[in-house]
């Protein structure tokens, strides 16, 4: 999905070509989150002539508008600037085709005295572009985006004196928009100054100073007495003045800021980072830094904090591996490990999730759970939820966000919703998450991202650790997520004797499961031999049932997310309504039969599949009896308790998938038309 990443170098003088450096690097860094088009916008003037901007856009990779900065020899790539701001942008298309013309930055007019970056989505869009259209203002893209340059100008244009400040024109836009997005503004008419603001969208400062900085706490600025008004009303312009509004932190030191959707932007540069919040406006002028909003609603924080982030470049590094994704699935045992660290005491068989315990009683209470989640994120609500309605002994329904909310779901205050997400910015999740807070739920995150809009607005939850996930497809995020779940029924059964056997069990496998799936991944080479037969076919089924038909779908899901093979993931019990059709000798199908409660039925759906002719690969538990005197393909995997075996099922699956894509030449890291954070419903 689309990255934002903007660099201000404040008394700290920079070439041009090093400008251009650090904007390109990160918008590499972003790139992971899926794009089709890029673009930057930096000053093109001489040392003394502030007046004006560039823009350089192309629709493709970040490499290809590297090499079209360099083409350009009107910039003298030399020249030292003291002060300047750059932006970049990669853009995942959802309004108009990925083109040169409908990349970002916007602009204003064709003088670009406002540039513009965007993620998200303005929901309002058509009515604001008939108003401008009318006021005369010129539009050359499809975007959604484009009004947004266009309706700064329009206000500068009809400003009610000479000065106003760039803060109070981005609050006038955003009261005037609907819909999520972060944004990042840029003008020739505020030199070396920066805006960036957010609703909805994920958006982050990291700020970088020779010198320690005399806070790390910025007060907030409140303005009162305006509220959003009709764009009609001229006369809302004269009302607001935010001009004495800047608060410093800074007092006229050298300083650089980096702006970015995503902490892995700017790790590189400093850990010292300023996450916004919904409706935040922060300026940065004269190398200062201040946040405002209009005004203090109850029980906010009157100050934002520039906190340290923990996170390491190398961790979001590739290392010896082909691809993220690659390194990610090996990573397993480590990430499953990081997930459980210092929340299950084995000798004491206590589970406690640090931000689950206060809100223990309550959950206890409640007439039922619902989790809710996209993707992956689904399936291991899916994966989990038989042991969850074990262990708590509690109604569970498991729902993808996007139904969920199309169907406007009845929920009620003694309901408890999980909204399970890896970037924890997911739309849909969001949305199903301010649904049920509406209605009064207590809502639970279980996410990966620190500070991430779902962490932060939910009323408590769990954060999975297991590190950043740069490849699109998720797969260490799936096991932390699974692992999660399980601890928090752990921990909702520890007080139920009759349970505690149960449990016992449970630990004792989750104590081993690390070492379980490094042998796993020791299957790597035999997987591969397995893909070198498979990757020219056009389909490929994988079935289950039980525990797992949540490893069948995420398995499913893999495949077709990065070797766009036609893949299902399909319910055993419902091979006879439907899919047994499909089956002939041609037709590539992965069964898993693991030693469960549903191993005679998932034999019989074996049965019923090599009579027509199928020729199956089988997951199966190492020495299975009866499998291994088959002469069908197998791959053998440890046994664990039935409700982690999933962990271990899914992993050949995507190892298979990793596979598959790269014998099929494709992309596995950034496959096509997909986005590793999806902001957009
Ligand atoms: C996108 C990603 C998937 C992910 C899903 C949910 O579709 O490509 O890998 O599972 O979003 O994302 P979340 O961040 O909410 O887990």
């Amino acid at each position: 999905m689309c990255g934002i990443f903007a660099y201000l170098n404040y008394r700290v003088p920079r070439t041009r070509k090093e400008i251009f450096t650090t904007l390109v690097k990160g918008l590499q860094r972003l790139e992971y989150r899926g794009y089709d088009s890029a673009g930057v916008a930096v000053d093109c003037a001489g040392k003394d002539d502030k007046g004006s901007i560039s823009l350089f856009k192309k629709k493709g990779k970040v490499k290809a508008l590297d090499e079209e900065l360099y083409k350009n020899d009107s910039l003298d790539l030399d020249l030292e600037l003291d002060t300047h701001f750059g932006i970049a942008h990669t853009r995942w298309a959802t309004h108009g085709e990925p083109s040169a013309v409908n990349s970002h930055p916007q602009r204003s007019d064709k003088n670009n005295e406002f540039v513009v970056i965007h993620n998200g989505i303005i929901t309002n869009y058509k009515e604001l572009k008939k108003y401008l259209v009318s006021k005369g203002y010129e539009f050359e893209s499809e975007t959604d985006t484009e009004v947004i340059p266009k309706l700064i100008k329009y206000l500068y244009d009809n400003r009610e004196s000479d000065y106003v400040s760039f803060s109070t024109l981005v609050e006038r836009v955003i009261q005037q928009l609907e819909g999520a997005f972060a944004l990042v503004f840029k003008s020739i008419h505020f030199p070396g100054e920066a805006i960036a603001t957010r609703r909805g969208s994920p958006l982050l400062i990291g700020v970088r100073s020779q010198y320690k900085l005399s806070t790390e706490q910025i007060p907030i600025q409140y303005k009162s007495g305006d509220s959003r008004r009709d764009i009609k009303n001229k006369n809302y312009i004269n009302k607001v003045d935010s001009s004495n509004a800047l608060h410093s932190v800074h007092d006229r030191m050298a300083v650089e800021f980096y702006f970015a959707s995503d902490a892995s932007a700017i790790i590189e540069h400093t850990n010292k980072v300023m996450y916004l919040e919904d409706d935040d406006i922060a300026a940065v002028a004269e190398g200062k830094l201040s946040v405002h909003r209009m005004s203090r609603s109850a029980g906010e924080d009157p100050v934002r904090v520039i906190q340290t982030l923990q996170m390491e470049l190398q961790q979001i590094m590739k290392g010896n591996f082909k691809a993220f994704m690659q390194k990610e699935i090996f990573e397993q045992p480590e990430s499953v490990f990081n997930t459980m660290r210092g929340r299950i005491c084995f000798e004491t068989n206590r589970v406690v999730l640090g931000g689950l315990k206060d809100h223990l009683k309550e959950i206890k209470r409640c007439r039922r759970l619902i989790i809710i989640g996209c993707g992956t994120s689904f399936h291991a609500g899916v994966a989990t939820r038989q042991i969850l309605e074990e262990l708590t002994e509690l109604p569970v329904m498991v729902e993808l966000a996007s139904d969920f909310l199309d169907r406007t779901t009845p929920v009620y205050r003694d309901d408890v919703c999980f909204f399970i997400s890896q970037s924890g910015e997911t739309a849909d999740t969001l949305m199903a998450l301010r649904y049920c807070k509406e209605r009064g739920a207590l809502t639970v995150g279980v996410t990966n991202t620190v500070g991430s809009s779902i962490s932060r607005d939910t009323d408590c939850g769990v954060h999975i650790n297991a590190g950043p996930e740069i490849g699109v497809a998720s797969t260490k995020a799936y096991t932390s997520q699974f692992v999660s779940m399980v601890m928090f029924g752990l921990m909702m059964s520890e007080d139920r004797l009759s349970l505690q056997k149960r449990r016992q069990e449970i630990i004792n496998s989750l104590l081993k499961l690390p070492e379980m799936i490094k042998e796993v991944l020791a299957l790597d080479q035999k997987i591969k031999s397995i893909a070198d037969e498979l990757y020219q076919q056009r389909s490929l089924l994988v079935m289950g049932r039980g525990y797992h038909y949540a490893t069948c779908l995420e398995g499913a899901l893999k495949i077709k997310e990065i070797t766009y093979m036609h893949s299902e993931g399909i319910l055993a019990g419902e091979l006879k309504h439907g899919p047994l059709a499909l089956i002939d000798h041609h037709m590539p199908v992965i069964m898993v039969i693991m030693r469960d409660s549903c191993y005679t039925k998932c034999n019989n759906a074996l049965q019923q599949v090599t009579a027509r002719q199928g020729r199956p690969i089988i997951l199966c538990c190492q020495d299975d009896p009866e499998i291994s005197k088959m002469a069908y393909k197998t791959i053998e995997l440890p046994h664990t308790v039935d409700c982690l075996q999933g962990i271990l099922c899914v992993i050949p699956l995507q190892l298979m998938s990793f596979h598959l894509a790269v014998l099929r030449g494709y992309d596995v890291d950034c496959p096509r038309n997909l986005a590793k954070s999806v902001t957009v419903e």
